[in-house]
């Protein structure tokens, strides 16, 4: 695969398109407005300066990364891409609607791929005339350094996009590994009911957050407690993953709990607003 594309300059987004641009492809990043597109780069050379500062990169090399990425506001500039990859707000009818205008703009044979963390990949394939060449790339954050990608195939997902993708995942230096497209996929199933409960551990006042945390931190050898990572990815996207999980299900194991649906509607979203179960 050659041109490739990344719609949204996001932490995901930004993520996707340094790990594409490090491992040789051209990537087209596209946003709304420069100043996100602004963001994502500045992101990006952070990024890259760790990299510089461990000798893993030299300048040269860094530069020659960024200068592989092409900033844009225009969504006719990914048309040549043989691989498009979603990364816009994690809402159905607004990646709907983009990807309606993908399937008319880009080449009949690109795939497009979606980074959603729970809509359904069959949902967003059949908006398009293509659904057999639409998949999931489930990234983590931060992308440069986890290694997987969770491939979600749609109900139409053919075997020749699926076998690309896995393809490409090998090429930027991720491990692929496949999951059906049920809710909240294999990932967020098994995370978000971990994250919830500790929230209502917290809100039943079982323990302290910093005793949560260092209960599954120090005991489970996690990297994070689940209220720290549940404020890293962000609370308003918990919620939303627990609902889809929620609503799919109809399991009331899933229901999210009193206090993360309060937090969000405070506007305290973790990491990124300065406030979450922890304050930044
Ligand atoms: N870019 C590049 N490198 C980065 C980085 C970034 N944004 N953030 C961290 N790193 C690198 C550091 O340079 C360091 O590299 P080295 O060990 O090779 O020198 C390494 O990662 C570790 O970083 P730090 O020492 O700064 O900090 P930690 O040891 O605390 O690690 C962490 C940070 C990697 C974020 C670790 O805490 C972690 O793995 N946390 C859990 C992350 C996780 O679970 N992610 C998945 C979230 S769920 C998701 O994304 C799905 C969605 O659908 C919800």
């Amino acid at each position: 695969m050659g041109r490739f594309a990344v719609i949204g300059a996001g932490t995901m987004g930004s993520g996707i398109a340094q790990v594409a641009a490090r491992a040789g492809f051209d990537v087209v990043l596209r946003d709304v407005a420069p100043e996100y597109l602004d963001r994502g780069l500045t992101t990006i050379a952070a990024s890259l300066d760790r990299d510089v500062k461990k000798e893993r990169l030299t300048p040269a090399q860094k530069d020659e990364i960024l200068a592989r990425i092409h900033p844009t506001t225009e969504l006719a500039a990914v048309k040549d891409a043989e691989i498009v990859v979603e990364a816009i707000v994690e809402n159905f009818a607004a990646k709907a609607a983009l990807f309606s205008e993908l399937d008319a703009l880009t080449r009949p044979e690109a795939i497009l791929a979606t980074n959603t963390s729970s809509i359904s990949i069959t949902k967003i394939g059949a908006v398009t005339k293509r659904p057999t060449q639409v998949i999931g790339m489930h990234f983590m954050n931060p992308v440069p350094v986890m290694p997987l990608v969770e491939v979600i195939r749609g109900r139409a997902t053919s075997d020749a996009t699926t076998n690309a993708i896995l393809e490409l995942g090998a090429k930027l230096g991720k491990t692929c590994l496949i999951a059906n497209d049920f809710p909240g996929f294999v990932s967020n199933r098994i995370l978000m009911p971990m994250l919830n409960e500790a929230m209502f551990a917290l809100y039943e006042g079982v323990a302290t957050r910093e005793a949560i945390d260092g209960i599954m931190k120090l005991g489970m050898n996690h990297p994070m407690g689940p209220l720290t990572l549940a404020d890293f990815i962000g609370l308003d996207v918990c919620l939303a993953i627990l609902d889809v999980l929620y609503e799919g299900f109809g399991d009331p194991k899933y229901r999210a709990c009193p206090l993360l649906r309060q937090y969000v509607a405070a506007g305290w979203l973790g990491r990124k607003t300065g406030r979450g179960f922890y304050e930044y």
